[in-house]
């Protein structure tokens, strides 16, 4: 799956059946990805590999519950030597002090089982490794919006009697709720049928001594 997902579902599916070009994810990556980045649920790492980020040196960190998926990504992007760890989002990521400027979770909710209240713990797992003022972001295919047509509602109405998806109840307003609830500065924006989503975290960068914090 992971050999074709590449051109199938990020090159096909999502331009034609969810209607959002991988371009637009991407140009969603260059706008939020930070020097000290971690990355849930990596996948192939296309992302990964051909997202601008603002250093040439940055630290990159992936957490995926498939080996497949993490050595995959890791290999791709070997260039930036990147850390990776094999671990269940929905459990604490035990990621010791490091704290990151960005935390990416793209096309990764709607794959994770329950109600936004419930997939919302893994914004819990991911604050305390947020910097002051990190950021939080991503993409999700929703379940519910009025956007969706016939062919994207049986697609999702199979993906998830195959246990692939578990969307059918996401709607956009829920996911906002959650993100309200923790952080601050929330961008919610949808292409088609996908969510584009980003958040700052609330706690402000410490004051620089002697003068006003500065603002990243
Ligand atoms: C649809 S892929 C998205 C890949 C990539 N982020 C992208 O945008 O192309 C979902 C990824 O999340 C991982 N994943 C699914 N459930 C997970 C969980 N509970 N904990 C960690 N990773 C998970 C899968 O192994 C897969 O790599």
């Amino acid at each position: 799956m992971l050999a074709v997902y590449d051109w199938l579902v990020l090159g096909l599916v999502c331009r034609w059946i969810w209607r959002c070009p991988r371009s637009t994810m991407l140009a969603h990556y260059n706008a939020q990805v930070g020097a000290h980045h971690l990355d849930l649920g990596p996948g192939t790492g296309w992302f990964l590999d051909n997202c601008r980020f603002p250093t040439p040196a940055p630290s990159i960190t992936l957490v995926d519950l498939s080996d497949v998926a993490l050595a995959t990504a890791a290999k791709r992007i070997a260039r930036y030597r990147p850390a990776t760890r094999g671990a269940d989002v929905f459990k604490p990521l035990n990621l010791g002090a490091t704290q990151f400027d960005s935390v990416g979770l793209n096309l990764l909710l709607h794959c994770l089982p329950g109600s936004f209240q419930q997939k919302a713990v893994v914004f819990d797992h991911v604050t305390p490794y947020l910097g002051a003022n990190g950021r939080v972001f991503g993409s999700t295919i929703l379940g519910i919006d009025k956007r969706h047509t016939v062919i994207s509602s049986a697609l999702v109405r199979r993906l998830n009697g195959s246990d692939s998806f578990d969307n059918a109840a996401d709607r956009v307003e829920d996911l906002a709720r959650e993100l309200e609830a923790r952080f601050t500065e929330v961008r919610i924006a949808r292409a088609g049928v996908i969510c584009l989503f980003s958040a700052r975290h609330p706690r402000p960068a410490a004051p620089a001594q002697g003068g006003p914090g500065t603002l990243r």
